[in-house]
């Protein structure tokens, strides 16, 4: 029974190795939903095994469209048989970004019809700057049991301000901008390095971008696009997820397979702790040969400090004493792990969006709960450095976002396994 798994970790050991890093999940989900614009069949190298991967491509089944795994890790995708436009309430309840096929159906299809997606563990999350920007496009949006029902005669090029730099309104008014007549310009656009990975896709399959990294995105809409195929970036936020395991275990760990320059908001902050971080063309080794320092952190949208980041490095300063402040400015409610960290000896105190660390010299092991992606992975990160063992529950989040995590923190020793 799924609700049963949880995952054991004996605390206390330096990790030492190097871990190879998967595709970006954050990349491979606006890009499979993407594929829904194209003419003709796709190739996408670099997708990570994940939850969440899995619901997209179901997702897609659900509109028509053929998808297949290869056994070299590759998805074979042929969107030519697309003919539906509903995006059904069971898959999206279960993965808010299924919102993203929404610019993709209005742009190739004119209609769609899509669950609105719940709210979640980290916070309300609503999707007003995509339905916003939608309408700027011309396209009719009503909201009615539960769905989000948008039709257009045809979408028309336009401009559009985010007031805020949301990654996925981005991604979905930079797809419909794609196929609709005549230029776009988005405003105050995200720049994460997915947005980046997204354009370049859509401009393999013959839309023309621009800008993209940029606040300022600007799309010539084209008649149709092509097949291709492609390979995605790497998770810079599993990247940094097993760098700040070898930091909390004192360990001496290289990260590879990534793009350094993706990680430096990160990479400075762990450097500023006291951190040893060693940077080559695609990889990070990091060491702890001092006694680290407590550091303040703010997230920020890209190329700030990454919110996904934020409960690994909360954990990591848990146990360096002294005190440090983490502020969490992108979402409402993205400190759920605290108490579970505090269940193991942390003391942390939360004041609004902003966490006060009081670093203590170690952790003890103790059964706790994982709500959301990134706490589970901050647990099991506090179980490495715990005196004892750690029950993380909750385990069906990480599966989510982390391709194999036992495995791959095993094979730089630690001591973790997946239990009934
Ligand atoms: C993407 O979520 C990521 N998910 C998140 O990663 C990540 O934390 C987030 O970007 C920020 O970097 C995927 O890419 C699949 P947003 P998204 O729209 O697009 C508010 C993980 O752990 N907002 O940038 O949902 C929103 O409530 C996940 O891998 C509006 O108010 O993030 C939030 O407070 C978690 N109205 C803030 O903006 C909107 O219309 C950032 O949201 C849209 C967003």
């Amino acid at each position: 029974m799924e609700g049963n798994l949880r995952i054991l970790v004996t605390g206390g050991r330096r990790l030492e190795g190097q871990v190879k890093i998967s595709g970006a999940k954050n990349a491979a989900l606006p890009i499979l939903a993407a594929t829904i614009l194209s003419n003709d069949s796709i190739t996408l190298r670099n997708i990570p095994v994940l939850r969440d991967v899995d619901t997209m491509l179901s997702v897609l089944n659900t509109l028509g469209i053929k998808v297949k795994k290869e056994r070299n890790g590759e998805i074979y995708i042929d969107p030519s048989n697309l003919k539906y436009f509903e995006a059904p309430y069971e898959l999206v309840k279960s993965m808010r970004a299924s919102i993203l096929v929404m610019g993709a159906l209005l742009s190739k299809l004119k209609k769609a019809r899509v669950a609105l997606p719940g709210g979640c563990a980290i916070g309300p999350r609503p999707i007003d700057l995509h339905l916003e920007g939608l309408k700027r496009f011309g396209a009719k949006i009503d909201l009615e049991k539960g769905y989000i029902e948008a039709e257009t005669h045809g979408l028309k090029g336009c401009y559009i301000h985010l007031e805020y730099p949301s990654v996925g309104a981005t991604e979905n008014l930079m797809m419909a901008a794609t196929l609709a007549e005549g230029e776009t310009i988005i405003d105050g656009a995200a720049k994460e390095p997915e947005i980046v990975d997204l354009a370049c896709f859509l401009n393999k399959m013959g839309a023309r971008i621009s800008g993209h990294g940029t606040d300022r995105i600007r799309i010539e809409g084209v008649k149709e696009l092509r097949g291709t195929i492609y390979k995605i970036i790497p998770d810079r936020i599993e990247a940094g997820t097993y760098v700040i395991a070898a930091a909390i275990t004192k360990g001496d760990v290289t990260v590879s397979e990534m793009n350094p320059s993706h990680l430096w908001a990160v990479t400075t902050k762990l450097r500023e702790a006291g951190v040893w971080i060693e940077e080559g063309e695609s990889e990070v080794r990091a060491r702890v040969l001092e006694k680290l320092r407590p550091v303040d952190v703010k997230t920020l949208p890209y190329p700030g400090f990454p919110t996904d980041m934020q409960a690994q490095f909360m954990a990591l300063m848990a146990i360096t004493p002294g005190r440090s402040i983490i502020t969490e400015t992108v979402f409402k409610n993205r400190f759920m792990h605290v108490d579970e960290l505090n269940r193991m000896g942390a003391v942390i105190k939360k004041d609004g969006n902003f966490a006060l660390i009081d670093g203590v010299e170690s952790l003890s092991g103790a059964e706790v709960c994982a709500t959301d992606l990134r706490a589970s992975a901050c647990l099991i990160l506090a179980g490495l450095a715990a005196k004892g063992d750690t029950f993380v529950s909750g385990i069906c989040h990480l599966d989510r976002g982390y391709e194999r995590m036992e495995k791959k923190l095993a094979q730089i020793g630690a001591k973790i396994e997946r239990i009934e």
